[in-house]
């Protein structure tokens, strides 16, 4: 999704915008440009369509002291370089904005009527008119971006240059994220600290309504009645170690293989001799989960399919369970009992329809908030009562892989202690819990153990490259692996896959099953074994080639319509964290064979700030 980058320095800022936009590539975007006050005190203004390298191309010889760049995914308006940020008006103002101006159009109708020449079809060329019109009356920098943003609606992150106050940098945010990075005379803006790495390991993040006066020897932040106020410090632990490639062809494989450590880091200090632990999660975990009574998760993408997989192991657990997309959830009516706990999963904790879910939330009576989450830094760690992070390190592939582990292991972790409570005095250990504790301890070990089938699953990826469609079946808590295994594969390789409960498959998608349409199917060793065979057998008897992740002992072998890869005999609570992996390993090959973009799909981004 849109990344921004802004610095104010004594020194040349232009490598620095180009290498904070380089860092930001793995959100996904399709467009890129940047905007310097140079040295003659003018606006240098590059874009260009595509990647990041294009622009340096085009910029790596502007020269000055102030600057903005922006890479975006189109919204409002096609990737086009005239669409492409930064905006400008009259040569005088340069804007970059993350976010979405919902009164875009009654703005622009006001503009033209000013006499605005319009060169784009984006939501974001208002903001930079409505600026310079302020600056036209008289006002400066800081007090037109402080009058223009009292007159938007909708959500914005935004940086802002003017060749008439050179040495400033404003920034402002209303819900979409926006920090400030501290340097050595020098500062910079950033909508990601890892565009920042490094420059600054020191960073303020703006909250909504916010707007920040930047020069490269100072940083003032006002609130939206113009009030200065303060903004805690903070330390970045990012680190460019996380980020390197490290031999692997693609950041996919490398997060895909990762996850063993990613898993042993997420269970690190919480497991005890035979219990979850619950003070590792905070001071006031014992506290929210005693008062817990029924759970309602709310994600969006891989993260909501994690949330499908604990709905069975916390009904499992006799603790009710509700899991909806954010952006369902946000536009419809709800019935809350008392002792609901509100929890959201995200990876990026910057989902804007999974924040805005949470913010509803917060007024409808839950008994309180919980969120799984990978970044410390994020919006919606700061909103929720309680975070329980994944340790899953950074994720730059878009095709999320470890972050869906490591939030399995952890909603199961939850899960437990939950079930504690409904069981007895919260304290009490049972057989039970654990048997559990202990395969948890061996996961990450199994992982591996999977990991080392990737060879076969080369060989099967040969058969879906030719393929336009594929279905993917589960059954229970594997049906939402089968509904993970299908999103990856679409994400990245392009190919269309759905994915269905095994038993629904007579309800109508057993009329798609041909020989072209490869059938991926989910078959642990439990109690629903013996119905999917019998759903298998549906598709055998209509010539349908079936690829099956099978327990070894599980009875299913390979033959000419078959192609059984044996995973070794699991526990059925951990099963479903250990299924998916060879399914992300199966994408990942077949996308591979097509040589589509894996770490960058097209279309997609990593972290979606926008509706
Ligand atoms: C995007 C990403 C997915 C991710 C989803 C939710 O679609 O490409 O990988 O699952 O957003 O993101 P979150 O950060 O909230 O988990």
């Amino acid at each position: 999704m849109c990344g921004i980058v802004g610095a104010a320095a004594a020194r040349n800022i232009t490598p620095t915008l180009l290498d904070g936009l380089r860092r930001l590539e793995y959100r996904g975007y399709d467009s890129a440009g940047l905007a310097v006050v140079d040295g003659k005190g003018q606006l240098s203004l590059r874009r260009s369509v595509g990647r990041v390298a294009s622009l340096t191309a085009i910029a790596d010889q502007v020269d000055g002291h102030v600057g903005i760049a922006h890479t975006r995914w189109a919204t409002h308006g096609r990737p086009a370089e005239n669409n492409a940020h930064p905006h400008t008006s009259s040569s005088q103002v340069a804007v970059v904005h993350n976010g979405i101006i919902e009164n875009h159009q009654e703005l622009r109708a006001r503009q033209i009527e000013q006499g605005f020449p319009f060169s784009s079809e984006t939501d974001t060329e208002v903001i930079v008119h409505q600026i310079d019109w302020h600056m036209q009356q008289g006002l400066g920098l800081l007090a037109a971006v402080q009058a223009t943003v009292s007159e938007l609606r909708g959500a914005y992150g935004l940086g802002v240059v003017s060749k008439l106050e050179p040495d400033t940098l404003i920034a402002a945010r209303s819900g979409s994220p926006l920090l400030i990075g501290l340097g050595e005379h020098e500062n910079f803006i950033a909508s990601d600290m890892s565009a920042l790495i490094p420059v600054s390991n020191r960073y303020m993040v703006m909250e909504d309504g916010d707007i920040a006066k930047i020069t490269s020897t100072s940083v003032e932040i006002f609130d939206l009645n113009g009030q200065p106020v303060e903004r805690k410090v903070i330390i970045s632990h990012l680190s460019d170690e996380e980020t390197e490639l490290e031999g692997y062809a693609h950041y996919m494989k490398k997060e895909i293989h990762e996850q063993t450590r990613a898993i042993t880091e997420t269970l690190e200090g919480r497991l005890g001799a035979d219990s979850v632990l619950e003070l590792p999660f905070g001071d006031n975990a014992r506290e929210i989960f005693d008062r817990t009574k029924e759970v309602k998760i709310i994600a969006c993408g891989t993260s909501y399919y994690a949330a499908s997989v604990a709905r069975y192991w916390f009904e499992e657990f006799g603790i009710k369970c509700d899991v909806e997309i954010a952006s369902e959830y946000r536009y419809r009516k709800h019935v809350v009992n008392p002792g609901t706990l509100f929890m959201t999963i995200s990876q990026s904790g910057e989902t804007l329809d999974t924040m805005a879910a949470l913010e509803m939330a917060k007024t409808m009576g839950y008994s309180n908030t919980l969120c799984i989450c990978n970044v410390p830094e994020s919006s919606l760690v700061r909103a929720s009562d309680l975070t329980i992070f994944t340790h899953a390190g950074r994720e730059i592939g878009v095709a999320s892989t470890k972050a869906f582990t490591t939030q399995l292991v952890t909603l199961l972790m939850v899960a437990i202690c939950l079930r504690r409570r409904r069981l007895g005095d919260g304290r009490t250990i049972d057989a039970m819990e654990t048997e559990i504790v202990n395969e948890l301890r061996t996961l990450p070990q199994q992982i591996e153990n999977v990991l080392s089938l990737e060879d076969q699953i080369i060989v099967m990826s040969k058969h879906f490259g030719d393929k336009e469609h594929a279905l993917f079946l589960g059954r229970g808590a594997h049906f939402p692996i089968a509904m993970e295994g299908a999103l990856k594969l679409k994400e990245i390789s392009y190919i269309h896959a759905e994915a269905y409960a095994a038993g629904e498959l007579k309800h109508g998608p057993l009329a798609l099953i041909d020989e072209d349409m490869p059938v991926v199917a989910v078959a642990p060793n439990d109690e629903l074994l013996e119905k999917l065979k019998s759903n298998l057998e549906e598709v055998r008897a209509r010539g349908g080639k079936l690829f099956v992740f099978a327990d070894a002992e599980s009875g299913l072998r390979s033959d000419d319509q078959v192609m059984v890869l044996n995973v070794a005999p699991v526990n059925n609570f951990i099963a479903p964290i250990l299924y998916v992996v060879p399914l992300q390993l199966l994408a990942y090959h077949v996308a591979l064979l097509k040589g589509t973009d894996i770490d960058k799909p097209r279309n997609l981004a990593k972290s979606v700030t926008v509706e």
